[in-house]
């Protein structure tokens, strides 16, 4: 069971999936997925909305909860949602807190700027570890107008390998850099020994970690970074038309599946 420890020291790439279900984190933890991630993609990958902005603290500690019932090794951390930190110190402590205390999650992620150095400091002091996030930020997407890839202008590139050292000099223990240039999450990875785990940030980082319903086949409109492994939505869909069609034809359900109590008489008619 790996520690954030282990995480932040390990000399291979790190793998790292969303799960937001017991049991799909408990397929990501069979597989030997070194973390799992509560994203707050869960607005978007399960919950139905069109952004993470309507994803509540409520909603991200219940899919905690349940994503660590489904795992016994990979470490577990939960994504604060827009608004859940930041705001008001008191209400991140007891937010990041309860992922901790009463979910089970190992360590907490944040939506990082210039704003979350001293907030990372705070928690990691607390005992709550912070995994940072820089790149595209998809909480800032009614500022940024849209989910393009970040960093492209040098003083942007700049800022962004700045912000990383500042998380890191404040204690996060890892970091994910999303949507940026290859070269600038290559420089990002040199620059910092904890690891920095990519998406849609090329292949010189320390990890990777993509949503699983795009990794699975399972999502409508995935990002042109992220791969399909799998095609979870046509088995899904082959094996719900086999059910219907085995009810409609009388094969379901079968004799093995119906069980009479010999005990009881409903007379002979
Ligand atoms: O919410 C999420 O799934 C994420 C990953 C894309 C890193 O933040």
């Amino acid at each position: 069971m790996p520690t954030v420890e282990d995480i932040r020291t390990t000399t291979r790439p790190v793998t790292m999936l969303t799960a937001y279900d017991a049991p799909s984190a408990a397929v990501v933890d069979e597989a030997g997925v070194d973390v799992v991630l509560v994203g707050d993609s869960l607005g978007n990958a399960v919950l139905g909305y069109d952004s993470t902005l309507p994803v509540t603290v409520d909603q991200i500690a219940s899919h905690t909860g349940a994503v660590v019932r489904g795992v016994d090794d990979a470490l577990v951390v939960a994504d604060l949602p827009f608004l859940g930190y930041g705001v008001d110190e008191s209400e991140t402590v007891e937010n990041a807190g309860r992922m901790l205390k009463e979910e089970g999650a190992d360590a907490v992620k944040i939506e990082s700027g210039r704003h979350t150095v001293d907030l990372t400091a705070r928690l990691t002091d607390l005992g709550i570890p912070v995994m940072a996030h820089l790149g595209l930020t998809p909480q800032h997407v009614k500022q940024l107008g849209g989910y393009s890839r970040q960093g492209v202008e040098q003083s942007h590139a700049d800022e962004i390998r700045d912000l990383a050292a500042a998380h890191e000099s404040a204690g996060a223990f890892s970091l994910v850099l999303e949507h940026v240039p290859s070269n600038l999450a290559a420089a990002v990875a040199d620059d910092l020994s904890l690891p920095v785990v990519g998406i849609g940030a090329g292949s010189e980082t320390d990890g990777q970690v993509l949503v699983l319903t795009d990794v699975l086949g399972l999502s409508d409109r995935a990002p042109a970074f992220a791969e399909q492994f799998g095609d979870v939505a046509g088995e899904m869909e082959r094996a719900v038309s086999a059910y219907r069609d085995a009810v409609l034809g009388g094969e379901f359900p079968a004799g093995e599946h119906a069980v009479a109590a010999d005990d009881l008489d409903f007379g002979s008619g």
